[in-house]
């Protein structure tokens, strides 16, 4: 594991802990009150798709890890199909093995959402909604932009993008209140911030190197082209934003619009 100095200086960190074991391993072993927590949050992304429960649609998670949120959604929709899109073979493998019950219904493809351009030819040319869960913030901002611009792009007319993810306090005031109200639902936090390990620091850098507040966020999903922008919850420094793809969309040549028609099973 490299220095704790080194990795805040380190842009590689994020592939260093996620495509090793340090990132499944502590994946696998994160306290169950938090796993349940983001469990339930999922389960709003859910509910927050426009489609019927017996619907056929196709969704991409991204940043999809070993599929927690996928199976969420998949739990919800009985004809969806997932297709979880990740840059660590580890999280990838152990997703696997969780997912042995939706066989049929999702296929893993390797995408690094570092790299900005076409998407992985595994991703069909128009899906039906995007999410993610847990993994934009680990993009800096220019890509997080450029990354919404091709969800966008990518989106059936109607389809939605969801993201549940961290933000980062937009002042110390702010800070200072999250923490006053974490630290007292769990006693343990403040003891666990302040004495962190070599590869909890480690991490923790990684972890927050490119979280930013929450407005800037939802500014690049406007500018992006998406309507109904909204955060549609938020505790804390947890939120899910996101928004749709509008049915009408200017021409290529900057005409005044046109219908585009929504593919089969979009909404
Ligand atoms: C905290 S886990 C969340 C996994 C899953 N979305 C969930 O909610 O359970 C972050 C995931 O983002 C993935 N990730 C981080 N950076 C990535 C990148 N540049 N490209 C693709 N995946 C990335 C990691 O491999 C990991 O699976």
């Amino acid at each position: 594991m490299p220095d704790t100095d080194d990795a805040a200086a380190s842009e590689d960190t994020n592939a260093a802990i996620w495509k090793s074991d340090i990132g499944v391993n502590f994946w696998r072993s994160r306290k169950d009150d938090r796993a349940r927590r983001d469990a339930e949050r999922r389960v709003l992304m859910a509910q927050l798709l426009p489609f019927a429960g017996d619907e056929p649609f196709t969704f991409v998670d991204l940043g999809a890890g070993t599929g927690a949120a996928a199976r969420t959604i998949l739990d919800h929709y009985s004809a969806a199909h997932a297709i979880l899109a990740d840059f660590s073979p580890q999280m990838m493998a152990q997703g696997e093995t969780e997912l042995e019950p939706y066989a049929g219904r999702y296929s893993y493809v390797e995408f690094d959402l570092t790299a900005a351009g076409d998407w992985p030819a595994g991703i069909p040319a128009r899906v039906d909604a995007v999410i993610s869960s847990l993994s934009v913030h680990h993009l800096n901002d220019e890509r997080k932009q450029s990354l919404f611009a091709e969800i966008h792009a990518q989106l059936a007319p109607g389809g939605w993008y969801l993201n549940y993810d961290p933000v980062k306090p937009p002042d110390p005031v702010v800070e200072e209140a999250w923490l006053r109200a974490g630290d007292r639902r769990d006693p343990e936090a403040h003891h666990r911030r302040h004495h962190m390990n070599d590869e909890e620091k480690f991490r923790h850098a990684n972890h927050v190197r490119y979280m930013i507040p929450l407005e800037p966020q939802v500014g690049f999903l406007r500018a992006a082209g998406f309507e109904g922008v909204d955060v549609f919850w938020k505790e804390l420094d947890f939120v899910i934003y996101g928004g749709r793809r509008p049915l009408l969309s200017a021409t290529a040549s900057g005409g005044s619009g046109g219908v585009v028609p929504p593919v089969a099973g979009s909404a």
